[in-house]
């Protein structure tokens, strides 16, 4: 894949400036970036504070693949970005946190939100893969501990251009490896370093609580969440808490 960049100050959401281009046809490879939103959006209905200073991208994907395959790419994501935070910072501890965010120091850093839309015909029409990354700042009231790169002590001459740069290579790179050999070998990347594998977690899905061990990610992304009763649950959807 080749990137087509298109560079903007301020927007209201580059979800939606993606998604307009999207449907008028844009190419496989359109990146929105912009210095700031104003009406930034995060996962399950949530607002995403987008100052100056922080990194804000949406990257319009035509896969040919099904439907069902498109999550497998904010894994694909995550690890990109996971990989280009540590090229450009002195070591930093990178997890990442089911489904598709990434943490330092066991603090968000940066978090993705999917969005697509089918054919008629039920293949995938397009897929837009939107990242914001606290570079400069973060949320001091967020749902989960947040951090940003300088927090971490990343130099400060390491700005949102050196990593959309960075997450760009990566992204290119873990992308046509997922293109040769499929899921597995991203799978097997993010796995060694999960947030909270083996351990036990609390999963919140919109209406219900559960508890469990976080025991593994299935072919599609899928938590799998092994519970008292000794059954398995497979999740597709919802948002892990460390529990104890
Ligand atoms: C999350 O809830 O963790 C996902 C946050 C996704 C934020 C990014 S910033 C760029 C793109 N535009 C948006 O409005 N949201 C995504």
């Amino acid at each position: 894949p080749v990137y087509r960049l298109i560079a903007l100050d301020s927007v209201g959401s580059t979800m939606d400036e993606a998604r307009r281009l999207a449907e008028a046809g844009a190419e496989d490879g359109t990146l929105v970036w912009a210095r700031e939103q104003t009406k930034g959006r995060g996962r399950l209905g949530r607002s995403w504070a987008s100052p100056r200073g922080n990194l804000y991208l949406s990257l319009l994907l035509r896969p040919d693949c099904p439907p069902a395959q498109a999550a497998q790419l904010g894994f694909v994501a995550a690890l990109a970005l996971g990989e280009a935070i540590g090229s450009v910072s002195p070591p930093v501890d990178v997890t990442y946190k089911w489904p598709n965010d990434v943490l330092l120091h066991g603090r968000k850093v940066a978090g993705l939100l999917l969005e697509s839309r089918s054919t008629p015909e039920g293949g995938l029409d397009w897929l837009i893969l939107g990242m914001g990354v606290n570079v400069a700042t973060f949320p001091k009231e967020a749902n989960y501990p947040a951090t940003s790169l300088r927090f971490e002590g990343v130099p400060r001459d390491v700005d949102e251009v050196d990593l959309l740069e960075a997450f760009g290579r990566y992204f290119m790179s873990w992308a046509s490896r997922w293109l040769e050999d499929g899921f597995a070998p991203v799978r097997a990347a993010w796995l060694r370093h999960a947030e909270r594998l083996g351990q036990e977690i609390e999963v919140r899905l919109p209406n219900q609580s559960l508890a469990g061990t976080f025991r593994d990610l299935d072919a599609e992304g899928h938590l799998l969440l092994g519970q008292a009763d000794g059954t398995t649950r497979r999740i597709a959807a919802g948002e892990i808490f460390p529990v104890g």
